[in-house]
């Protein structure tokens, strides 16, 4: 299996690009993360990528002439590190057409609900919100949608009666963080996937 050369896209805190640089870590990742794409300065997430010496492209989508031209700049950067699969990791835009086109079928992104169910932002609350009894995590492909494409994987987790927001969301990290690294594993075990 050939190694995969990885671009992990975020936006904030970056605690699911920190789990997939330790399950490259503990061995149980062949793939590489070679770039990270920021869209928003300042985001923890950058200084993470720097204290693990990846290559951190920090960018303000309203710099450019619209969203083709953002599109092709990072493009270039995923092109000029050899990027052959995209892992959005809490990447708050709607990846378009450009970028769509050169990895088709090789952009995954992860969701804090179990998908079509709570897409977009504040999944955890909007699943606290309407008093589910269950929720979870999704892995899926990435299409012009919000949230919309091909589903992957899919973990469910309990809410409990006293669960808050905060600790709703820890319980669905802990299994994103498991669940994101093996995903990745398992797709870039296939020669025709990521
Ligand atoms: C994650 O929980 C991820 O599922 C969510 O953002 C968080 C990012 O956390 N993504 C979305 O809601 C996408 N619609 P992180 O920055 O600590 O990895």
């Amino acid at each position: 299996m050939a190694m995969k050369q990885l671009a992990v896209f975020a936006s904030g805190t970056g605690s699911n690009f920190d789990a997939i640089m330790q399950a490259k870590q503990a061995g149980t990742l062949d793939a590489k993360v070679e770039l990270v794409v920021c869209d928003r300065p300042g985001a923890p997430v950058i200084a993470k990528a720097e204290q693990a010496g990846v290559p951190v492209l920090v960018l303000r989508p309203k710099d450019f002439d619209g969203k083709a031209l953002y599109e092709e700049h990072v493009l270039s950067a995923c092109r000029a590190h050899d990027i052959d699969g995209i892992i959005l990791a809490g990447y708050m835009r709607l990846i378009g057409p450009t970028l769509l086109a050169s990895y088709q079928q090789r952009i995954l992104n992860i969701h804090p609900s179990l998908l079509p169910a709570f897409p977009g932002k504040d999944a955890v609350g909007q699943a606290l919100d309407k008093g589910v009894k269950m929720t979870g995590v999704t892995v899926h492909y990435v299409d012009d949608g919000m949230d919309t494409g091909p589903i992957i994987a899919q973990e469910a987790v309990p809410v409990a009666d006293d669960d808050t927001k905060e600790s709703l969301q820890a319980k669905i990290q802990a299994v994103e963080h498991r669940l994101y690294p093996e995903v990745i594993q398992s797709l870039s075990m296939k020669e025709e996937s990521l």
